[in-house]
């Protein structure tokens, strides 16, 4: 039978076998996968693991700061690299979704190509691929695939002529949690809900712009933090705002406003393939559109999206 336990035992053995002394180098996103598969890597290979986490401005408010730290924390050899610049310039003017996250795909790799031509002699690139994301990597070439070019699979670009490792590619998403679980990974890492590689900027419609990033953090902030202190954080399966490309009127004091809507989006599924919209209490749907709209300058006006997938998918872009 299946355990977590013995899933961790063999794949150490496997990685120290297979790697041997080598060096290995990694993404991490922060998320769950690449978080287990590095704990698994490292404790495999210790220090020759080298893992880099890239802060390509289109995080959550101080997500960077603090998954870096969680990262120091459970002792990785981690590197944080600060290319917000580099992510916006690449970005700039760009409206349509598929550009930005072209775009994005392909900074990620510049990046990560310089960073990881500074380390020496290594042979080995470690993915948090996971066994849905195979599948849906081999099924790229039909139509349903390209309706959103996911970039985390196959991120190798050809003139990078790594090994590539990857120790969760037999497990599903419950079971990469049960194994981060037995390596003792905090639930700050477990049940953090997904959060797309492009991060903010396909919940920004529109062009962006780094003034943009900084409204929808706070409104993503305060709203993920409402969650949590409501109880609800852990009853949905991935929550987030979306930062509309259109302006409303408003009445503040005695002034008329004129400024922008934010839409929230929380919903309940099992993969991700489908999805219901959260059907989350109105007492906190009131409170948190109170204090999105005193606090968060240049917002008016908030929305709750309820709409399920299909027909409509789980982010707006
Ligand atoms: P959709 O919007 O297709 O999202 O219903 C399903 C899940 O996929 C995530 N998502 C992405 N993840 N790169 C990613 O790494 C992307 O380009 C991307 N687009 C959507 C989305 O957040 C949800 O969890």
């Amino acid at each position: 039978d299946w355990t977590a336990e013995s899933f961790v035992e063999s794949t150490i053995a496997g990685l120290k076998e297979k790697i041997g002394d080598d060096k290995v180098v990694m993404a991490l996103s922060g998320g769950v996968d690449s978080s287990v598969a590095a704990t698994l890597v490292h404790r495999a290979i210790g220090q020759n693991l080298y893992c880099i986490f890239v802060d390509n401005g289109l995080l959550r408010k101080d997500e960077f700061e603090q998954v870096l730290e969680s990262y120091r924390h459970l002792g990785l050899n981690i590197k944080g690299v600060d290319s917000k610049d580099q992510f916006y310039s690449a970005l700039a003017g760009l409206t349509d979704p598929e550009a930005k996250r072209k775009a994005i795909g392909r900074t990620f790799i510049e990046v990560f190509d310089q960073e990881s031509h500074l380390i020496e002699d290594v042979d080995w690139l470690g993915q948090g691929t996971i066994y849905p994301d195979v599948i849906e990597s081999v099924s790229v070439k039909g139509p349903s695939a390209t309706i959103k070019s996911h970039h985390n699979v196959g991120g190798l670009p050809a003139y990078m002529k790594l090994k590539v490792v990857e120790p969760l590619n037999t497990l599903f998403k419950d079971e990469v949690r049960t194994v981060g679980k037995a390596l003792g990974l905090p639930d700050a890492i477990l049940k953090r809900h997904p959060f797309p590689g492009p991060g903010l900027a396909i919940r920004i419609l529109g062009d962006i712009t780094p003034e943009k990033v900084q409204i929808l953090q706070e409104v993503d902030a305060l709203y993920i933090n409402g969650l949590k202190k409501y109880g609800l954080y852990d009853q949905v399966w991935q929550a987030g705002a979306i930062l509309l490309p259109i302006q409303s009127v408003g009445v503040m004091g005695d002034e008329r406003t004129y400024e922008r809507v934010v839409a929230l989006r929380a919903v309940t599924s099992v993969d991700g393939m489908t999805a219901d919209w959260a059907h989350l209490p109105y007492e906190f749907l009131a409170d948190i559109s109170n204090e999105i709209i005193n606090r968060v300058k240049g917002v008016n006006r908030v929305v709750y999206d309820i709409s399920s997938k299909p027909p409509a998918t789980i982010e707006w872009e």
